[in-house]
């Protein structure tokens, strides 16, 4: 593969030398339309260190473009800020042929690589807050655990200013651009806070608690170089301030109806829903799930302030689509949010109140008693719908004004 990947120049000393998956649809149930990157990098100090590697497959991509700059066998230190395996899937392999002198890697990550991988590979444990001193130049360690796995850290050189944050602060997006200020500002943003929605949107207050923990140490990065997608060079206080407004999720007036429907039935209440939040004065976003995925629902509501769940009642449950929705949902726990229910039925009419029963499990507060129609909604079912939309906007409202 050699000659036809190159690393990519990040600062002084630091290298991109990652893969660009552009074939990745699905990150454990996450609709990653537009593919992934997994970010390596070479910091070129004596001895030569790896920071990170990439998922196993993609193992070559990253040695050709460590062998674009130096010598892959000059590769004495790896250090491993993350064990899930689309940063260390290649660490194995990578190993062995390199036989580096050293790998590092959190206690944690210790005994997590050992529990992956199975192996006899000693790894250097490096403590929170801890700093070496390499070649002249400063690593320093920083514990940041459940952002994304227990075992997750962030390394800092502090000559180039450049803190490797792992999963925090990235993105998946494929392409050719490795910075930020090479992607239209509204797509990397999009992106951005699609990844955070969907893997990070659950450890909130630990964010919340890392960001605060960041200012008190003193951590200003002039370059914030993430594991997934393009690197952040310029501006980067711009995502450090996204990812503190994200934590919060401060309510907004904005409603996501999410909603299938069998015969038509359910998805017509939902329009009449619509109107009603409407004229209380929310921005709607219908997502009906025959065409919305369940991780796109979960970015929208990130900035938002209501959730609204339709669904028909089949065989006395919830519709498919509808639980998986809600189950997933309910795993990246969203906060500041109040709701309602809604569907249609033909004789038990079950689904309404078993979506009561998950949305106050997701502690969303219930803005008004959900409504159920049977068979095909009337005029004065549907006039019913906007009223709950109305109840619901009101909610919102008066949770901003408060
Ligand atoms: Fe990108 Fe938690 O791995």
């Amino acid at each position: 593969m050699s000659g036809a990947f190159e690393a990519v120049k990040v600062s002084e000393h630091v290298y991109w030398v990652g893969a660009i998956d552009w074939a990745l649809r699905d990150f454990h149930g996450y609709a990653t339309q537009r593919g992934t990157t997994y970010n390596a990098y070479l910091i070129l100090a004596d001895p030569v260190i790896l920071v990170d590697t990439v998922k196993a497959a993609f193992k070559d991509e990253m040695l050709a473009r460590i062998a674009s700059l130096v010598d892959p066998a000059k590769v004495r230190w790896i250090i491993s800020n993350h064990s899930e395996m689309d940063h260390s899937g290649a660490l194995p392999d990578v190993v062995a042929q390199l036989r580096p002198e050293k790998v590092l890697a959190s206690k944690q990550g210790r005994e997590a690589l050992a529990r992956h991988f199975h192996w006899q590979q000693p790894v250097e444990v490096v403590a929170d807050g801890q700093e070496i001193e390499v070649g002249g130049l400063h690593l320093r360690f920083i514990e940041t655990p459940m952002v994304h796995w227990p075992d997750s850290m962030f390394t800092m050189l502090a000559e180039d200013e450049v803190l490797f944050s792992n999963d925090a602060f990235g993105m998946h997006l494929a392409g050719s651009a490795r910075f930020t200020d090479q992607v239209p500002p509204e797509l990397w943003r999009e992106e951005a806070a699609k990844y955070y929605a969907n893997i990070l949107m659950p450890l909130s207050s630990l964010i919340e608690k890392l960001l605060v923990r960041a200012g008190e140490l003193k951590l200003s990065p002039r370059i914030i170089a993430p594991d997934h997608g393009p690197i952040h060079r310029r501006r980067p206080e711009n995502i450090v301030r996204l990812y503190a407004q994200w934590t919060q999720q401060a309510p907004q007036r904005k409603a996501v109806v999410v909603h299938d429907t069998m015969w038509q039935s359910t998805a017509r209440m939902a329009r009449a829903i619509g109107e009603g939040l409407a004229a209380g004065g929310m921005e709607v976003h219908q997502m009906p799930l025959a065409g919305s995925h369940r991780s796109d629902v979960a970015t929208e509501l990130l900035e938002a302030g209501a959730l609204l769940v339709g669904s028909p009642t089949m065989n006395n449950q919830i519709f498919p689509t509808v639980a998986d929705t809600l189950t997933y949902l309910k795993g990246l726990r969203p906060k500041n949010l109040v709701g309602a229910a809604f569907g249609s039925y033909g004789w038990g009419g079950q689904a309404v109140g078993l979506i009561e029963a998950q949305l106050k499990e997701m502690k969303i507060d219930l803005a008004a008693e959900g409504v159920k129609l049977q068979y095909v909604p009337d005029d004065e079912g549907l006039k019913r719908c906007r009223e709950l939309g109305e109840k619901v906007a009101a909610a919102v409202n008066e949770r901003m004004s408060a």
